[in-house]
């Protein structure tokens, strides 16, 4: 890890981000890189998949259909696990340094054809062209970020020992790791995951999420083609609680890396202490509550701009996403009217279109779930604003982002995964209520902090309990290697994607003794 982030963020992938000209040219080759017959069905040899074919629809304009889907059937899944344990001894045996140029390869190509994977990043999970560019550029960093851990991770020193014996502490990958991943980062999670697990000498089933099958699918397909044999990494898409539940259980699967909900790490969870045979290990990333605490040292311009964009960017689909902004009562009023003044300003639309700020949510379900949140909220909690409609979001999942002011936490339940952000004012005096009360969530991912008191600073980032703290920026898009990003209690079982400690998780020890 010598040039980190790998993916320069003003110029990667030969794109200055900054210049205008240079982004209306990337625009022009993601529209060219549109299709409409992408498919997505199980990458497992020896199988033949059965079953009907599912239309994949643009969360933009349900009308449009820009792919299809197939899910793995019985069949499929007992042939993957199959194949998965008699590959993985070889590709275990290879050497590090070898699987690493391989992942290596893959973020090559993967940078080559940014374009098509934005394409489908668009299309398929509805994300703006922006964040199709950080889905690629995180993508790539994993691989690369990975590949350059496990050349040096592989490679122990012999341990002390006495004269005439040489001791070595081997590591080898633990052997089939099924990756189960969310709709919302489709590439950059996606590919972590897997990553990691390969990087690490295990065989990989790799369970997408059913609303973004071809992004994973065409993942996968390019790893194969950077060199990781079709065995070694299997794609199999399908319903979480059939295909993920049918993979969670088998005691051929040697550890799970997950990320999604609390509920389904919960279910995976159970799964896993289920079976007889050897215990299984469980990575999971899961939900959030995140808050951001301002004090009325803060800059109200920078607060604004740095809330609105932890809040809405990605349609606020992000587990890092502000939910909830403390701010100060000296300031509260001016920095609530800077709020509705500049979500005025936001746009809500086509997220193909450079001038969108903010896109579809993922699906109908997610646009219910939110609709029913606010409607609670235009009841019990005071309306602050709310992004204008725009024409053209009358045909996919859009939602509105929307400010509330409450007056107290106890009024959010339970994760709000969209782009709402809720105000509550608190006074000089309530500092520690402030703390307890988002430890009280019982969740740790991120946490916002504007103020430029360095002892006020310090003491939140002490009693805090959260992965991931940002003081006066915003606290979305963790950068691999910069910042390793994962929570801790309802957020995660830890360790931290990105992180130094990541991979350790995935392999088993080995201490070979030799007499000689
Ligand atoms: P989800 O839990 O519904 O689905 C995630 C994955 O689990 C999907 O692939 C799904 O098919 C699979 N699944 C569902 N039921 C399963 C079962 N019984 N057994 C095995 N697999 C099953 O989550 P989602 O709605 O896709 O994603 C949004 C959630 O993910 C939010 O809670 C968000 O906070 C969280 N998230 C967390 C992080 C993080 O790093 N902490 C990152 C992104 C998203
Ligand atoms: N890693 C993603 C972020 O930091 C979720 O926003």
């Amino acid at each position: 890890a010598d040039r980190l982030p790998y993916c320069d963020r003003s110029n990667s992938m030969g794109i200055n981000l900054a210049n205008d000209d240079a982004l209306r040219e990337l625009a022009d080759r993601i529209n060219a890189a549109y299709r409409d017959d992408w498919f997505a069905g199980p990458l497992v040899p020896g199988a033949n998949p059965d079953g009907e074919s599912r239309p994949v629809t643009n969360p933009a304009d349900l009308r449009e259909v820009v792919g299809h889907w197939r899910a793995a059937d019985g069949a499929t899944v007992e042939q993957a696990l199959e194949n998965a344990v008699a590959a993985q001894p070889k590709w275990n045996a290879m050497p590090a340094a070898g699987r690493a140029a391989i992942l290596e390869h893959a973020a090559d190509l993967l940078e080559q054809r940014m374009p098509e994977f934005i394409a489908m990043c668009t299309r398929d999970a509805g994300k703006t062209i922006l964040d199709g560019v950080g889905e690629v550029r995180e993508a790539v960093d994993f691989l690369r970020y990975y590949g350059a851990q496990v050349r040096t991770m592989f490679n122990p020193e012999p341990l002390p020992g006495p004269t005439g014996e040489t001791n070595v502490l081997e590591l080898h990958g633990r052997g089939v790791f099924v990756c189960i991943s969310p709709w919302n980062f489709p590439l950059a999670i996606y590919i972590g995951q897997v990553a990691a697990a390969l990087a690490t000498g295990n065989a990989v089933i790799a369970k997408p999420a059913e609303q973004t099958n071809l992004v994973g699918y065409a993942a996968t397909k390019l790893l194969h083609e950077a060199g990781v044999p079709e065995d070694v990494l299997q794609f199999l898409p399908g319903d979480g609680a059939i295909v993920g539940a049918a993979l969670t259980r088998d005691p051929r699967v040697a550890g799970v890396a997950f990320t999604g909900s609390n509920d389904t790490a919960a279910a995976i969870n159970r799964s896993l202490a289920g079976r007889d045979g050897a215990l299984g290990v469980l990575i999971a990333e899961t939900g959030g509550q995140n808050a951001l605490i301002a004090d009325s040292s803060a800059l109200p311009e920078q607060l604004v701009k740095d809330a609105m964009a932890s809040a809405f960017t990605s349609a606020g689909q992000r587990c890092s996403a502000a939910r909830v902004l403390f701010v100060q009562e000296d300031i509260a009023d001016k920095v609530i009217e800077m709020l509705a003044g500049a979500m005025a300003e936001l746009k809500l639309g086509d997220p193909g279109l450079l001038s969108t700020d903010v896109g579809p949510v993922i699906d109908q379900d997610a646009l219910e779930n939110l609709e029913q949140h606010v409607m609670r909220m235009d009841i019990e909690a005071t309306h602050i604003a709310t992004v204008p409609a725009t024409p053209e979001a009358e045909h996919g999942t859009f939602f509105a982002p929307r400010a509330y002011e409450l007056r107290s936490l106890d009024q959010l339940h339970k994760e709000i995964f969209g782009p709402v952000l809720h105000v509550i004012r608190w006074k000089a005096s309530e500092l520690d209520q402030v703390i307890d009360a988002i430890n009280a969530t019982g969740f740790g991912l991120t946490l916002g902090i504007h103020s430029r008191i360095d002892e006020t600073v310090e003491r939140i980032t002490r009693a805090i309990k959260v992965g991931n703290c940002y003081v006066n920026r915003n606290q979305i898009g963790a950068i691999v290697g910069v910042q390793p990003f994962g929570g801790q209690g309802l957020s995660g079982t830890g360790p931290k994607a990105g992180g130094p400690h990541y991979l350790a998780r995935f392999v088993t020890e080995k201490t070979v003794t030799i007499n000689t």
